[in-house]
């Protein structure tokens, strides 16, 4: 005859073996768990791209320069190329070349646009949407109306033909 007591002990005898491998399942699970969640905490850190100026949304990209490049005459450009002087150069480089007297301090460097076929292939309504808005993080700042320079969103067009006109390689 079973006694409660030894039907308890062979309880317990029968579920030792079980429950010890599950509780070392159980910690292989924690422990990949947690090697799971160091790596993949660790993977911003290691990984870290190289920025990119941020792409402009569509409609900007769809924008034409209501100045017209053909009909500019020297005067625009010679006043241009002041305020180009004035206000850009001293990061973007008197010749374009995105090497101004201050660039060498930015861990982002400006847009270098006289380099071979930059000013190609970026479009019109990219570089304004950079001019008015500034790109965050970066040394450049908004241009346009309300912001510190407060330029008219022509002046902004005419500093792209001007860019254009001077610096396109
Ligand atoms: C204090 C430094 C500084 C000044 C001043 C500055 N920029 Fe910039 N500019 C930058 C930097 C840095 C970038 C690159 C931003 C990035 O990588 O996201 C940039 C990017 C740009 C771009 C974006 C180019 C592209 O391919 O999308 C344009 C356009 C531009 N600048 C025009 C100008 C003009 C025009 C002026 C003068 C009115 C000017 N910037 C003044 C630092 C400057």
């Amino acid at each position: 005859m079973q006694s409660p007591w030894t039907g308890k002990k062979r309880r317990k005898e029968a579920h030792f073996p079980i429950s010890t491998s599950a509780i070392s399942f159980n910690s292989l699970i924690t422990k990949c768990l947690f090697l799971a969640l160091v790596l993949y905490s660790d993977l911003p850190a290691r990984a870290e791209e190289p920025h990119r100026i941020p792409d402009a949304p569509a409609d900007f990209l769809a924008m034409k320069n209501p100045i017209d490049a053909g009909q500019v005459d020297k005067t625009f450009l010679k006043k241009t190329a002041r305020l180009y002087k004035r206000k850009c150069s001293n990061c973007h480089g008197e010749n374009g070349d995105g090497k101004g007297s201050k660039a060498e301090f930015f861990q982002i460097k400006p847009a270098a646009f006289s380099k071979p076929g930059y000013l190609k292939q970026r479009k019109d309504g990219q570089l304004f949407w950079i001019l008015k808005n500034g790109s965050p993080g970066t040394e450049m700042e908004a241009k346009g109306p309300g912001s510190r320079d407060n330029f008219s969103e022509e002046e902004l067009w005419s500093l792209i033909v001007y860019i254009r006109s001077a610096f396109t390689r």
